[in-house]
């Protein structure tokens, strides 16, 4: 075997143990924007694509089909919104090519919004990298007009067709099935879509695929106002077989409750279940989609919950973020960088969350948790008409500082040795001898020390020492010692030592030690934070 092939298989072990669910950010993505009907032709739809950026000075190119390209770069946290080309719309037919491609050198986050006049539709796109082998077909929700009375539903009719799969390709060739009475299968080339009805007598389960794809599930005329129709879309989540909770918050179904229906698809069989505020809980072992009139939202699994979101108004419409966390964590919830009033929050009956729905000001806001996990969703209103989607995940990572895009370091150096060596010793690392001022990131320190000493090491150095001038205590960082975790009598006169070496086995506590004695160092690296205000 090659030495490069052993380091790849090496890294893919590596990758294939790593425990956290996937952020939705990446480097390249893969865009279909379904006919939008309303108000008919010829007016076309404004197609839009925002784009949220995580680094500086990040390269992005967005290629539209065989309609230019547009390059562009954006620093950290900007979020920008990019118009496309109008024929960017894919129409009835069944294969098409009409793609949006996006790349960028650095990771970043896109939502879709597909816009005519007050029908619009929202999606939240994952880098192809992410996109799933298989997807559960949910079952068709019933809409008067639209799929009622089902003697009207004719393939020949744009608006009285049946609602349809959308499946995009990702970057490789590709063979997708769809699982039905019958089963079909589809050849496609990289960034290809490929349109599917979904009628009753196919009873159509699932879509499976030798390489990921995206697929969309809706209708082109769905949702109703005055003498038009607008289209109705969600992205399909991928297959889930696990058991689910998956926690329903009130506000999905304003003004709706009692027409809104939880969509459950698994393996062999689908169900349509009446949605009940007063038992907002629904546990399926399958993918689950919110339908309320005007909208088609997919939920998210408990497993699922994240620490950090972003997500961006849109021009012109009510943005809010939907928020469900447990009750006794919703203190830690912050949009920007404020708490969200108590009066906000609603109980989630029976369960042992909440739910709040906090209106966004306009531009981006990150939505992070400072200590655990939550469900955040898009959700905005236009004269009435609703749309929505899961917003994007930045981080799994909670901490008390901001929105984690990548971690902090605490590291117990591997060799034993005087407290300057053991800074000398980090640095070799590019790492810091920790200096933990702030109480609550004490806290947070020393519960990755329990984890991280396997070695049952009873003391280690940390980043303070005494002022041979003064006598008076300081941080490496500079940072004040105000402060502190002294074990009794501690610290001493200058005599029992000029440097402070912290206990492992009995509650952190720290004492003046002598310099010369031989211990490992905590070795530190501020994590990386997108910027939440
Ligand atoms: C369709 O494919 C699935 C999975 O490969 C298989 O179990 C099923 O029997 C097939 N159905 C038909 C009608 O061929
Ligand atoms: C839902 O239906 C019940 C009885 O069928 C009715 O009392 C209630 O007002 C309805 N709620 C809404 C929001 O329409
Ligand atoms: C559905 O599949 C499960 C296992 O995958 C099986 O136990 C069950 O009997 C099946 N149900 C039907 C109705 O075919
Ligand atoms: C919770 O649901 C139960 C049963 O439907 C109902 O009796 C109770 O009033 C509800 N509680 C709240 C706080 O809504
Ligand atoms: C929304 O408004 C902002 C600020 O005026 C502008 O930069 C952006 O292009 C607008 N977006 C769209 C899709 O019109
Ligand atoms: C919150 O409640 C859960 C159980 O519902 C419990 O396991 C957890 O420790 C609690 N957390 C805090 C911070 O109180
Ligand atoms: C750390 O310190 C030891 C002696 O204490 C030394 O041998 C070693 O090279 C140092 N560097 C690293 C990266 O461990
Ligand atoms: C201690 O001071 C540092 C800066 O010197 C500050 O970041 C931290 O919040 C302070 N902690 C407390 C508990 O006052």
């Amino acid at each position: 075997m090659s030495p490069e092939l052993l380091l790849l298989l090496l890294l893919l072990a590596a990758e294939s143990t790593a425990p956290l669910p996937d952020v939705n950010t990446g480097l390249e993505f893969v865009v279909a924007f379904p006919e939008n009907i309303a108000y008919y032709y010829p007016d076309r739809p404004k197609m839009v694509i925002q784009i949220t950026a995580l680094y500086d000075e990040t390269k992005i190119t967005i290629k539209q089909h065989s309609f230019g390209t547009i390059c562009k770069t954006q620093d950290k946290g900007a979020s920008q919104d990019y118009i496309l080309h109008a024929k960017m719309e894919i129409y009835k037919e069944e294969t098409s090519d009409i793609t949006l491609q996006i790349h960028s050198d650095k990771s970043i986050t896109v939502h879709a919004i597909n816009q005519k006049s007050s029908s619009l539709q929202t999606a939240l796109v994952l880098p192809t990298d992410k996109l799933s082998l298989a997807y559960f077909i949910p079952p068709v929700p019933e809409i008067q007009r639209t799929t009622r009375p089902a003697e009207i539903v004719t393939t020949d009719v744009t608006e009285r067709s049946p609602f349809k799969l959308v499946i995009v390709n990702g970057n490789k060739p590709n063979e997708v099935k769809v699982e039905g009475s019958g089963n079909e299968t589809f050849s496609l080339q990289p960034f290809q879509i490929q349109q599917i009805w979904v009628k009753a007598e196919m009873e159509l389960r699932k879509v499976t695929a030798n390489h990921p794809v995206a697929v969309l599930f809706g209708h082109t005329c769905a949702i109703y106002h005055s003498c038009t129709c607008g289209q109705l879309f969600t992205s399909l989540p991928p297959a889930q077989s696990e058991v689910q909770k998956y926690y329903i918050p009130e506000f999905l179904a304003k003004y709706a409750e009692n027409k809104s229906v939880v969509l459950l698809s698994k393996e062999n069989s689908t169900k349509v279940q009446a949605f009940d505020m007063n038992s907002p809980l629904v546990e399926f072992d399958g993918s689950a989609i919110f339908y309320r009139p005007g909208l088609l939202i997919s939920l998210i699994p408990e497993t699922d919950f994240a620490s950090c979101y972003v997500v961006s108004t849109i021009n012109d419409t009510m943005s809010y973020a939907v928020i469900v966390v447990r009750k006794n964590l919703t203190d830690g919830v912050r949009v920007r960088d404020l708490p969200v009033q108590k009066t906000l929050w609603q109980e989630l009956n029976g369960t042992d969350f909440r739910s709040a729905s906090v209106t966004l000001l306009p531009g981006k806001s990150a939505i992070w948790h400072t200590s655990s996990k939550m469900a955040v969703y898009f959700v905005g209103n236009k004269e009435n008409a609703w749309f929505g989607n899961p917003a994007p995940i930045l981080s799994h990572i909670p901490d008390f500082r901001g929105c984690v895009l990548s971690p902090e370091i605490v590291k117990i150096g591997p060799n034993a040795g005087g407290w300057r060596e053991s800074l000398q010793n980090c640095s070799e690392d590019q790492l810091d001898l920790v200096s933990f001022p702030d109480a609550q990131l004490q806290t947070q320190i020393y519960e990755q020390l329990r984890q991280a000493n396997k070695n049952n090491l009873q003391e280690v150095w940390i980043g303070m020492r005494r002022s041979s001038m003064s006598g008076e205590w300081y941080w490496l960082s500079d940072a004040k010692v105000n402060h502190s975790n002294w074990e009794e009598g501690e610290p001493g006169t200058m005599n029992d030592g000029q440097c402070a070496i912290m206990s492992l086995a009995k509650g952190f506590g720290w004492r003046d030690e002598d310099c010369c004695k031989a211990a490992h160092p905590v070795c530190y690296k501020e994590p990386v934070f997108f910027p939440v205000e």
